[in-house]
């Protein structure tokens, strides 16, 4: 048996074309543009494709974007005073500084300064309080983008076994919180998270109906750790390489080509769980706009 591929990328494009749409309506009705600003330190080749993807999705869904690049060198009070600038700007609705930042920099103290209202990424700790109690908020982009991947493809996850492996305050411990919370349509299960000090790894991951994989390691989970029929999600995006046209030859952390003969469903990498992590961007800063418009919104 072969696992049916869940296509990021078709997902991603259903929804981008419904968030394209909402933005025209907005300009067109209320005379508000949806501004997203993303601030780059340093040039890390993977934090650089990332965050001109998230650039080019904006400018094709009509948003009013702005990419800030600073030096690996820049002062932290620099930093923090561009994300002060963009907090006061009635333009931007949505805020996102790249991680991981160079070391001489706070990264705790980068996300508490910017405005919880503006807190795309949900990061801030005003956001992660919210989602945890369960109240409206800015859901961290890639939990929430598994949860839609999870919904589209068909899972039951109400009463399902999920085990996670991560513990990111970006993914793993976000994922876990949101799946065993009791909230629709896609929650309600029994969460197990795995992690560097876990001691029978195979142990929790045979016993998944659905397994998150957000380990960092290139193809740590293997077709032998997995049960028959589970559905997998691969966070993973581990660079092994480079094609001969110069672009980054990409793997994740489930070694897809054995697990994908085992499993009824799993994500591909690249055009997978990546493409969903920029549109749930898009869908929340385009509820950010509505929020600051007094407009009905998903985020409060
Ligand atoms: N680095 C890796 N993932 C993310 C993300 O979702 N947001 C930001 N700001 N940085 C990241």
């Amino acid at each position: 048996m072969s696992a049916k591929i869940i296509d990021g990328v078709a997902i991603s494009k259903e929804i981008r074309e419904g968030i394209k749409k909402e933005v025209q309506e907005l300009k067109e009705k209320h005379g508000i543009t949806p501004g997203l600003v993303t601030i780059l330190v340093g040039e890390n080749p993977a934090s650089v494709s990332y965050v001109t993807a998230k650039q080019k999705t904006a400018h094709e869904l009509g948003f009013y974007s702005i990419q800030e690049n600073l030096p690996e060198s820049v002062p932290e009070d620099e930093l923090l005073k561009m994300i002060e600038k963009y907090n006061n700007d009635p333009k931007i609705h949505g805020i996102l500084v790249q991680l991981p930042l160079p070391k001489h920099i706070d990264e705790n103290k980068v996300i508490y300064a910017i405005d919880p209202r503006k807190d795309v990424d949900g990061f801030h700790p005003v956001n992660v309080g919210k989602m945890v109690i369960g109240l409206p908020c800015f859901l961290p982009c890639t939990p929430y983008g598994i949860l839609v991947l999870l919904d589209k493809s068909g899972a039951k996850v109400d009463g399902a076994e999920v085990v996670v492996i991560g513990r990111s305050n970006i993914v793993g411990k976000p994922v876990a919180i949101l799946l065993f919370q009791k909230r629709k349509p896609v929650g309600n299960a029994t969460v197990t998270i795995c992690h560097t000090a876990t001691k029978d790894m195979a142990f929790h991951t045979k016993r998944a109906d659905i397994l998150i994989v957000a380990a960092g390691k290139p193809k740590v989970v293997t077709a032998d750790m997995v049960k028959p029929g589970v559905v997998v999600i691969d966070v993973g995006v581990n660079r092994i390489g480079t094609t001969p046209e110069g672009k980054a030859k990409l793997c994740g952390d489930v070694d897809f080509d054995s697990v994908k003969e085992v499993a009824s469903a799993i994500t591909p990498v690249p055009g997978g769980v990546g493409p969903m992590t920029i549109t749930m961007l898009m869908k929340n800063t385009l509820e950010s706009a509505k929020m600051w418009a007094g407009l009905p919104s998903e985020v409060g």
